[in-house]
Order: structure tokens, then C-alpha cells, then sequence
């Protein structure tokens, strides 16, 4: 008997019923900025493509969204003026509450709002906590952020995700929210970052990057697989309904690990750099954009990832409904 492979490869329509990974826009993510004012509508140098609008603008970014089939958005915010203690994140008024107040008036349940629950943006340092003797003072950023996630979803948020790796923000935030009459808002917790370079391009977008030192105190050493697991494990404990994985293509394994492990959805997020990297290397005519967007996507949900943020939405959700992915 000779063995063979049967070539179903040579046959479009067994090859694509054979597929074994699938997506759709639903499972997809897109991360948008809003910055304090009105009337902006200005491109990210740092993110080519990707567009920093205001509260009011913010609209028309939404529903071109939701025209294209997406779904969710994660938005941040970058405030008009920064201080040592992040007010801008907590305020009732703020620049991320503002955005969620008109989205879900104008948009109600056709949208889910998520929100990226951090003080970085809103820093004068720049830094993730609140900054004792140059230090972070991790049990004093509790309260501050869990003040955050209850503003944001009293302006309308569906749902937030603690990003800035504190130790108990989840605890912090699901007490916060049950005391707040909001025991049936979910925490999609970032419960595995890294401290990563490919942070880059956001920083500049957001304007968040520290004034001093760098964020290895919290965020995750990349030479560490078994930490993540760990991470996972406690934020679980702490009441986090989904988990996120950042970056993604560079950490394909801790989400193939993690999906083994966990029976939570695992949301992959690929960053601002994984993003910048496809667009300057086709900008220089190195790589085909389309196709390493697609294979990049497509990759990240092979390894075990249920959802995928990515500032590549849009065209996903193109290339899914035109079914060259899915
Ligand atoms: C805030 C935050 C960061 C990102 C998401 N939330 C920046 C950071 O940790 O410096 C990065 C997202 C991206 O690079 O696309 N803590």
C-alpha cells in the first residue's frame, strides 16, 4: 500500500470545508482612541491607518465600524492634561466617559463597549500606578482604578479590562462593581502582558510612555512562560470572565498553553507593534499586506485564542466577508 496524502489540496471547496480553524468578525476586537476636544478626526503617525477622533466624532468611527460587520471596541482615552494621581481616569466626565455616554446613546446594544481600565494615560508620569519614592505603590492604585472601571460603566461600558498588571485590580474591580449594582458587568482581565517593546507605536499614540524607569516591575519578563499560567490562574481566581494574552504573535505559545489549561475565552491582543511592523515592511514593497495580515490572524486563533483585538479589524472583517479567511 503506498501512503498518500490524497491531495486534497488541489480542491478549493474540500479545502475549505476541511479548514479547521474558523473566524468571524464577532470574534474580533477593534482598539480605538479618543482624545479630549471636538471635531478631531486626525491619523496616528505612529499607527498608520488608525484614527485618534474625539467624543463627538467618535460616531462616525463607530458606525463605519459597525457598517463593515465589527461588533466590540476597546476604547482608550488620552486626557487633556495629565497630573501625578491619573484624575482624568476616574472622572465623571472624562474623556473615556464621555465617548461611552454618546456610543451607547447613539448606538445602544448594537455596539459592545469595552474599556481599557489603566491610569498610564492619564499619569503625568506615565506610569501604570500611583509612584511612591519612585517606586509603584501597587494596594494604594486599587481603589483608584476600581473608581475608573465604575465610571465607565455608569457611562455605559459593557464591560471592563484592567490593563495596567496590578496585583488584585480584578478583586478590586469586581467588588467595586457588585457595591455599584453592576454584578452582571464582566472583567476581561490583561492577565498575561508582557513588558514588551512592541508597546511602542501605542505609547506614542496615547502619549502614555513612562517619564522614568520602564514597567518590568509589573509587567511580565518575556523569558518567563510558566509566570503567565500563574498569572492566568490568580486572575481567574479573582473573578476575571475572559483572559488576554499581549502581545500575540510573539507569544503564540502562552496562549497554546493557556487554552489548554483554561476553559475561560482567551482573548489575544496583537499590539500597536505587530500592527506597525506589517505596515512599514509593506509600505516598503517587502511583504504583501493583505496575505500577512490574514496568515498573522489567522495563526493567533490556530494557537488557541477565541478573540482577537487587533487594529487590523476593519480589513479582517473585509477579507472575512469577501472569504479569503473564516
Ligand atoms: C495601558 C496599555 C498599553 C497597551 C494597552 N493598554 C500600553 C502599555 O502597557 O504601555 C498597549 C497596546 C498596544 O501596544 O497596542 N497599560
Amino acid at each position: 500500500m503506498e501512503i498518500r496524502t490524497r491531495r486534497q489540496r488541489n480542491n478549493e471547496t474540500l479545502r475549505r470545508m476541511t479548514r479547521e480553524t474558523r473566524i468571524s468578525s464577532d470574534s474580533l476586537i477593534y482598539p480605538m482612541f479618543v482624545r479630549e476636544g471636538k471635531g478631531i478626526v486626525e491619523e496616528l503617525a505612529s499607527l498608520p491607518g488608525q484614527i485618534r477622533y474625539s467624543p463627538d466624532t467618535l460616531v462616525e468611527g463607530v458606525d463605519k465600524a459597525l457598517r463593515l460587520g465589527l461588533r466590540s471596541f476597546l476604547f482608550f482615552g488620552i486626557p487633556e492634561s495629565k497630573d501625578e494621581i491619573g484624575c482624568g481616569a476616574y472622572e465623571e466626565n472624562g474623556v473615556v466617559q464621555q465617548a461611552l455616554k454618546n456610543i451607547k446613546k447613539e448606538f445602544g446594544n448594537d455596539a459592545y463597549l469595552i474599556s481599557d481600565v489603566c491610569l498610564c494615560e492619564y499619569t503625568s508620569h506615565g506610569h501604570c500606578g500611583l509612584i511612591e519614592n519612585e517606586k509603584i505603590d501597587n494596594d494604594s492604585t486599587l481603589p483608584l482604578l476600581a473608581k475608573t472601571a465604575l465610571s465607565h460603566v455608569q457611562a455605559g461600558s459593557d464591560m471592563v479590562a484592567p490593563s495596567g498588571m496590578m496585583d488584585g485590580a480584578v478583586a478590586a474591580l469586581r467588588s467595586a462593581l457588585d457595591d455599584g449594582g453592576f454584578s452582571d458587568t464582566p472583567i476581561m482581565s490583561y492577565a498575561a502582558k508582557y513588558a514588551s517593546a512592541f508597546y511602542g507605536p501605542f505609547r506614542e499614540a496615547a502619549g502614555s510612555a513612562p517619564q522614568f524607569g520602564d514597567r518590568k516591575s509589573y509587567q511580565m519578563d518575556y523569558h518567563n512562560g510558566r509566570e503567565a499560567l500563574k498569572r492566568i490562574q490568580i486572575d481567574i481566581d479573582e473573578g476575571a470572565d475572559l483572559i488576554i494574552v499581549k502581545p500575540a504573535l510573539s507569544y503564540l505559545d502562552i496562549i497554546s498553553q493557556t487554552r489548554k489549561l483554561i476553559r475561560l475565552p482567551i482573548a489575544a491582543y496583537s499590539v500597536s507593534g505587530e500592527y506597525a511592523m506589517i505596515k512599514a515592511a509593506a509600505a516598503s514593497g517587502l511583504i504583501n499586506e493583505y496575505n500577512v495580515m490574514c496568515e498573522s490572524a489567522i495563526s493567533i486563533f490556530r494557537s488557541g485564542a477565541d478573540i482577537l483585538i487587533t487594529y487590523f479589524a476593519l480589513e479582517l472583517s473585509g477579507a472575512i466577508k469577501k472569504g479569503d479567511i473564516g
